[in-house]
């Protein structure tokens, strides 16, 4: 995949992909509402990579071959609504969950459709949607130093579209592509996140998640 862009890609999440998607050799176009905030954010990275990052407009980034959703959950159909035509029939992957905060808890919330890569699939008809990325702390992700050894859990009901994204993050230090299923897991998926999120916190930790006993 030659150029990934990331809308929302200047949060910790966003940016934690698109430094390890450089290290792989790709062009990440990082978006943001505010293309001189994303200019910004970029400027102030200066990480090493061997592929490079620029900063722009989620408009941009949306003309890319693979297209990641890293915005907050209530902002991810905004986000992603009026780019429908730029994102048809490219594959798009989110990363979003759907959480509220209960004291020291993650809750997950809710969705009409299952899951935020369901609500992102009934938003963009058009589009191949994937969901990937949702239990991996951004701040081990940003930081090439951090010893990162994870399983990226995907799901998707294009298969094909789902082996292009397993190929990607493969191919991203750190990081092993681990297929689930159909997007009817992705409910579970997601909501796994506070399960994680949540132990995160009551252990003080940036804990992530490997799978053993998978074949190579
Ligand atoms: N943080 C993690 O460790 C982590 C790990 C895996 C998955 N995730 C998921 O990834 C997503 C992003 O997480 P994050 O921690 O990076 O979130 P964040 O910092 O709150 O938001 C990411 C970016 O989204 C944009 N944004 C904020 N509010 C928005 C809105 N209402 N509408 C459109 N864009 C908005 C902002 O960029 P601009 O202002 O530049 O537009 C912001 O920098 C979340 O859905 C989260 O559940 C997070």
């Amino acid at each position: 995949m030659s150029t990934v862009g990331i809308l929302g890609g200047t949060g910790p999440a966003g940016r934690g992909v698109a430094v390890r998607l450089a290290s792989a050799g790709t062009e990440v176009l990082v978006g943001s509402r505010d293309a001189a905030r994303a200019l910004e954010v970029v400027r102030s990275m200066a990480v090493p990579v061997s592929g490079s990052m620029r900063g722009v407009a989620n408009e941009e980034a949306a003309t890319c071959d693979l297209v990641i959703v890293a915005t907050p959950w209530d902002g991810a159909i905004e986000t992603v609504s009026p780019l429908r035509d730029a994102l048809a029939s490219k594959i798009v992957v989110s990363m979003v969950n759907a959480m509220m905060r209960g004291g020291r808890e993650l809750i997950p919330l809710s969705l009409a459709r299952g899951s935020m890569a369901g609500q992102l699939a009934s938003a963009l008809p058009a589009s191949r949607i994937v969901g990937a990325f949702h239990h991996l702390p951004a701040a081990h992700m940003e930081d090439m130093d951090s010893g990162l050894v994870a399983a990226v859990v995907l799901v998707g009901d294009d298969a094909a579209a789902r082996d292009v994204v397993a190929d990607v993050i493969d191919g991203m230090p750190g990081l092993r592509a681990v297929v689930a299923g159909s997007l009817a897991l992705a409910g579970a998926v997601e909501a796994f996140t506070a399960v994680c999120v949540t132990i995160n916190i009551r252990h003080k930790a940036h804990s992530y998640l490997r799978l053993e006993g998978l074949p190579r």
